[in-house]
């Protein structure tokens, strides 16, 4: 039977886009932060020239000072976690995926380093790694955020095997045997957050393996409670939900003396919190791992990246704009886009048998831009993403396109991505809708068999 085709009516709805919807970008804000930093020639000329190797330096002091305000305490584990700002700690880069290729070139070998990607993972970090001729295996999140077990078991059983360096050592920076790559928070695809007791525990197995923990904490910012009952106090409504990687490694006893490189680079952008074009970001890790990736190749030759940028970006950071942008306009939408999808997947898929992914959000609290819903069993999710898009006009994210590259041990056939942060928040309760009316079918007609992203016809590179 030939399958019917999406009426020519229907607009296509896409949840698989991960970008902020037109409406969430502070574009009067930088316009004005443009405006103070292009009329001010002690702005505008530095940022107009080649920037220092480790990037504009007010941004760097900003930065350092922002996110030692916001993780100075923890809206769910009411821990102090974070050391005092430290401009030399930070780097300014070009958003998280720019900045990950370089910590690869300057702290990885493709004969000697290993890489372990906790998955469902972040699908287009795999080209990045493939790109530095490194080799991934999977491991899965677990309960907690990783399946520690696992991971230390793969990494004992990676010990025996030969390793050679084909790089030159360079003395600003080192090889790191292993690399594990995260979102820890608000995961980029499950939604789901790593407890605290996991984030200690991954810190002791890099520092015993001696691994780099590279964690995109890119939506770090985005949070709200979920329920009437759960809220973050006032007072502590511009607090992290829990330390970061980078902030466990830094305060966690008794903090290893050999190199002081440390076991993590936590990358951080402003993709998501002011516009993904404004392609800026910074790292944070120790100030020694931090010299040692301001003096990457590019960075050296074209000066830090992103330097205009980083000009204007400081003033929106100055001026109390950005924060004003986050707590007033994208959090209360980005709560309201998640309640209004979860309404919905509880009215159209609870009911078919999908199940919403669990995702500790602690205290109640939940954040980033997805939800990760599991199919009833026996549905493979890339036969449900084909036929909503041929049939529905609704392009949704199939679970294969989450699993890592090279290695079949962790899959996800029953997982489905859902975007809340693109479309308007009108079409969130129809796309869901569409969605349980070919989940529907699909039990009813029992349709089996496996559809890979790559069958799929929608081009990744567009969507993140
Ligand atoms: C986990 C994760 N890392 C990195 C990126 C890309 O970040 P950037 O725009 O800063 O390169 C994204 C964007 O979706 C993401 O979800």
């Amino acid at each position: 039977m030939s399958s019917p085709s999406q009426p020519k009516t229907q607009k296509q709805i896409n949840l698989l886009r991960g970008w902020p919807h037109a409406s969430l970008l502070p574009t009067a804000a930088i316009t004005n932060a443009a405006q103070t930093a292009l009329t001010n020639p002690s702005i505008s000329t530095p940022g107009l020239l080649y920037g220092p190797d480790a990037g504009y330096e007010p941004l760097r002091e900003e930065i350092a000072s922002w996110l030692s305000g916001f993780n100075s305490g923890s809206a769910a584990a009411s821990t102090p976690v974070s050391g005092p700002a430290d401009p030399d700690r930070i780097c300014i880069t070009g958003g998280a995926s720019q900045n990950l290729a370089c910590v690869l070139q300057v702290y990885s070998d493709p004969g000697y380093t290993r890489v372990w990607m906790v998955a469902p993972c972040y699908f287009l970090a795999c080209r990045i790694f493939a790109d530095s001729g490194l080799k991934m295996a999977a491991v899965g999140e677990g309960k907690d955020g990783v399946d520690l077990e696992g991971l230390e078991k793969k990494l004992q059983e990676a010990e025996g095997i030969e390793r050679k360096k084909l790089k030159t050592p360079k003395p600003w920076s080192k090889t790191y045997r292993n690399i594990i790559y995260c979102v820890p928070t608000f995961s980029n695809p499950s939604g789901k957050t790593m407890t605290l007791p996991c984030r200690k525990s991954l810190v002791q197995l890099a520092r015993k393996y001696d691994a780099l923990i590279i964690t995109d904490d890119v939506y770090d910012f985005l949070q709200w409670p979920t329920t009437a009952t759960s809220s973050i106090p006032a007072s502590n409504k511009t607090t992290a939900l829990l330390p970061r990687l980078v902030d466990v490694d830094r305060t966690l006893d008794p903090i290893p003396s050999q190199d002081g490189f440390g076991n993590t680079v936590s990358n951080g952008s402003f993709s998501k919190i002011a516009g993904p074009g404004t392609r800026t970001g910074w790292a944070e890790a120790s100030p020694k791992f931090t010299y040692g990736l301001s003096q990457c190749g590019s960075s050296r030759s074209g000066g830090a990246p992103s330097q205009l940028t980083a000009t204007i970006v400081c003033e929106l950071l100055r001026s109390g704009e950005l924060g004003r942008h986050i707590e007033g306009v994208l959090v209360p939408a980005y709560q309201r886009r998640y309640g209004a999808l979860m309404d919905a997947i509880q009215r159209w898929l609870v009911p078919l048998g999908v199940t919403v992914g669990e995702v500790s959000s602690e205290g109640g609290i939940f954040g980033g831009f997805f939800v990760w819903v599991e199919m009833p069993a026996g549905v493979d999710s890339g036969v449900v993403a084909r036929r909503a898009k041929e049939r529905e006009g609704l392009v949704v994210a199939p679970g294969s396109m989450f699993e890592v590259e090279g290695d079949d041990s962790v899959k996800f056939d029953r997982g489905v991505r859902l975007c809340f942060a693109w479309v308007e928040e009108e079409e969130l309760a129809e796309g869901v809708e569409r969605l349980g009316r070919v989940v529907r079918e699909i039990t009813e007609e029992g349709v089996t068999g496996r559809v890979d992203e790559g069958e799929l016809g929608v081009d990744l590179g567009e969507f993140r």
